[in-house]
């Protein structure tokens, strides 16, 4: 199965949101039929009940961008991976660079998210991946390294489980620059071979996300071992979403 996730970050009101699911409900619906694909959306936490709502009844799966790393309690603001569940939640994004950046939240934190989520059989997509300043197959390794350990060391005893993790290079999200085939095949080995080191019953699906658009997804879709995306900008405009996953 190859998954198309849509993180619509806080780019859409309430209202368009709505509009956006309600006036695209029949070619989203369609594009969830296609085979071996999947369509996960991934609305603010205010939009997620009435977009579960409309998908209901089809194959459209529906994911928050965050959750918090606590189970319950005094927790101002935060929304509980289980709560997400309850409402039909099926994934949850974790640890997208905008969070680590703008928020601080730290590898641990990570850890514990993913580790809840499974607990609430919620698939954490956990993103990964270098700053500009790290760009090169050795640095990016380091970078990778430091937000993969705690999360898969916190993993080490389960019996199994599947995560996916998408790599994202932050110097590539929302500039159209993507990187070149062979770097993305290297540090797919990298991720694969550390999960295989620290947590060997661990099942990892692969996603790229960055400047993913409808001009590059050909190329893209080339990187081997791929499973996935991880699309913004170009999740905001259906006609170029639809292209996205046709292709
Ligand atoms: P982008 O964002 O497709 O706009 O680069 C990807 C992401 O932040 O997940």
């Amino acid at each position: 199965m190859f998954l198309y996730v849509a993180n619509w970050k806080m780019n859409m009101p309430f209202d368009r949101v709505k509009s956006f699911c309600e006036d695209n409900y029949d070619g989203l619906k369609d594009l969830s039929k296609l085979p071996d694909k999947k369509i996960v959306l991934c609305p603010s936490f205010t939009e997620l009940i009435p977009v579960l709502d409309i998908f209901g009844n089809c194959d459209v799966e529906i994911g928050a961008q965050n959750c918090s790393a606590y189970i319950s309690g005094a927790y101002t603001g935060q929304v509980s991976v289980s709560s997400l569940a309850q409402i039909g939640c099926t994934y949850c994004i974790v640890g997208h660079s905008e969070v680590r950046e703008y928020f601080l939240e730290s590898n641990g934190q990570m850890a514990q998210k993913v580790l809840l989520a499974l607990e609430s059989k919620v698939i954490p997509i956990l993103c990964v991946g270098e700053h500009k300043e790290d760009y090169g197959i050795d640095t990016a390794k380091e970078a990778l390294f430091k937000q993969m350990e705690p999360v898969c060391v916190g993993l080490q005893d389960r019996k199994e489980a599947s995560v996916c993790i998408a790599y994202e290079p932050i110097w590539s999200i929302g500039t159209g620059v993507t990187p070149e085939i062979e770097y993305v095949e290297k540090i797919f080995q990298f991720i694969f071979k550390t999960g295989k080191k620290i947590c060997p019953n661990v099942e990892m699906a692969l996603l790229y996300g960055g400047s993913v658009n409808e001009n590059n997804v050909k190329k893209m879709k080339c990187i081997p071992n791929l499973e996935g995306f991880l699309i913004g900008g170009a999740s905001l405009d259906f006609k170029k979403f639809e292209k996205i996953v046709q292709l």
